[in-house]
């Protein structure tokens, strides 16, 4: 069959979408790039947030009538796992439902499809440990491999660990052996993903060991991760970032609230003082370290003071950049009990006051790097500017710059010459200044 993947969400779901891929094509069937020209498309959903899941419902209502009739449409991923056979309710049309779990099951799946015989797999998997085992098919410059799925830790906010399930991590031989082959496909760059990747264990291997092995792996340039939480970033992670060549100094450091009440009812297990501590302890520890966070306003009860605690962290720590969101009920989770007292104006103004606050501080912190050489692993043309080069720094800042598109894949220095909150103009270090 001709299978067209759509997908919605995180990297965790870019990330599964590619291994669905790579089992269909084992599995014989061909990967297309549209709606139109599928015998089956699946579509990789988001329920993060309800409007996340609300665009994902509407893009299903609106799907079918780009698909040719009789073609099969499937929803996998958070949204199928989380309203199961509630969803062909939610969006009629739809011929499976396979949850976060089940993927196994795709390749089945798809055979034995046929309109109007409803499929629903939702069961969650009991299994101690996963190992996802994509063949890669293709790979790009920067690329992700996951080392975990799910989260135990149950933020009274988030809907994660309802909807992917226990923590699992992988095995070290599968994620090495996949990092190897996106390597031989001309990967330069691997972030390594999980929900919480300080919580990594196989056997006696932890996260900080997890590095060092994939730091072995020939070819390599960079390695990355993502995502910390504040309360279990050992000094040992910590000195591994400093101290392995490869691993890139930044560290994404969800804080969520600057207030210990809010923090306290989000249950995330620190207080304020304990996450200055900690990003003081990453910035002595590491040089140069970028922190980047996610931060949510409009929590239930957060009031005047407490969001503005939130402001005042933010100027205290300087993020590097930072994911920002306006709280949204979701259902089932412990915040779900709780009043959503905040009115929607307030969110929207406070949500409008963080983004502002953060481009000021994001714009002021790259311009210190102005004048500075900077080493940047070259992606490719620009995707606004196809003249120029894209790349980015080992702290993850987008850099543009002028230079051979034969450069795509490796790192070269770069004289920083104006940044903006987005992004840094650049020139090779090499090539002249302009007179
Ligand atoms: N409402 C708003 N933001 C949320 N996040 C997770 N759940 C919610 C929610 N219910 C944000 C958190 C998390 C990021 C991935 O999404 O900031 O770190
Ligand atoms: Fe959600 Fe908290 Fe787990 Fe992150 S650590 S996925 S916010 S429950």
């Amino acid at each position: 069959m001709r299978v067209y993947i759509e997908t919605y969400g995180c990297q965790m779901n870019d990330y599964d979408s590619r291994m669905i891929g790579s089992m269909l094509v084992g599995a014989g069937h061909t990967l297309v790039r549209g709606p139109s020209e599928a015998d089956a498309v699946i579509v990789n959903t988001c329920s993060v947030r309800e409007r996340a899941e609300r665009r994902v419902l509407g893009r299903l209502r609106h799907l079918r009538g780009l698909m040719p009739d009789g073609a099969i449409l499937g929803v996998v991923g958070c949204v199928a796992q989380r309203l199961g056979d509630r969803l062909p309710r939610a969006a009629r049309g739809v011929d499976f439902v396979i949850g976060t779990d089940q993927y196994y099951r795709l390749p089945d799946a798809l055979e034995g499809a046929t309109r109007g015989n409803l499929r629903v797999e939702v069961e969650p998997c009991h299994d101690q440990s996963y190992d996802a085992r994509p063949a890669p098919v293709e790979a790009s410059i920067c690329d992700f491999v996951s080392v975990m799925r799910g989260c135990d830790n149950y933020c009274s906010y988030c809907v994660v660990p309802y909807v992917r399930g226990r923590e699992r991590s992988r095995p070290v031989g599968s994620i090495l052996e996949e990092i190897s082959s996106l390597v031989a496909l001309g990967t330069r760059d691997v972030t390594l993903i999980g929900q919480n990747v300080n919580s990594y264990a196989d056997g006696a291997v932890d996260f900080a060991g997890l590095l060092e092995r994939a730091d072995a792996v020939p070819g390599l340039g960079r390695i990355r991760f993502a995502t910390s939480h504040p309360k279990d970033l050992s000094n040992r992670l910590i000195d591994a970032v400093r101290d392995i060549e490869r691993v890139c100094e930044h560290v994404h450091l969800p804080v969520q609230s600057g207030a210990d009440r809010v923090l306290e009812a989000m249950n995330r297990s620190y207080g304020r003082e304990e996450y200055l501590a900690l990003v003081r302890r990453v910035r002595e520890r590491i040089e140069g370290a970028a922190i980047t966070t996610d931060i949510i306003v409009g929590f239930p009860g957060e009031s005047e003071d407490d969001f503005r605690a939130t402001l005042s962290l933010m100027e205290e720590i300087r993020f590097d950049s930072a994911f920002m969101f306006r709280y949204s009920v979701r259902e089932g989770t412990r915040a779900a009990a709780l009043p959503d007292d905040v009115p929607e104006a307030t969110k929207i103004a406070r949500l409008e006051t963080v983004i502002a606050t953060q481009r000021r501080i994001t714009e002021e912190v790259n311009r210190e790097l102005e004048g500075t050489v900077r080493e940047v692993l070259v992606e490719g043309p620009s995707e606004k500017n196809p003249a120029l080069l894209f790349g980015r720094t080992r702290t993850a800042k987008a850099v543009v710059f002028g230079g051979p598109t034969d450069l795509a894949g490796s790192v070269v220095a770069t004289t920083i010459e104006k940044a903006s909150a987005w992004t840094l103009r650049g020139r090779l270090a090499d090539d002249p200044a302009p007179s």
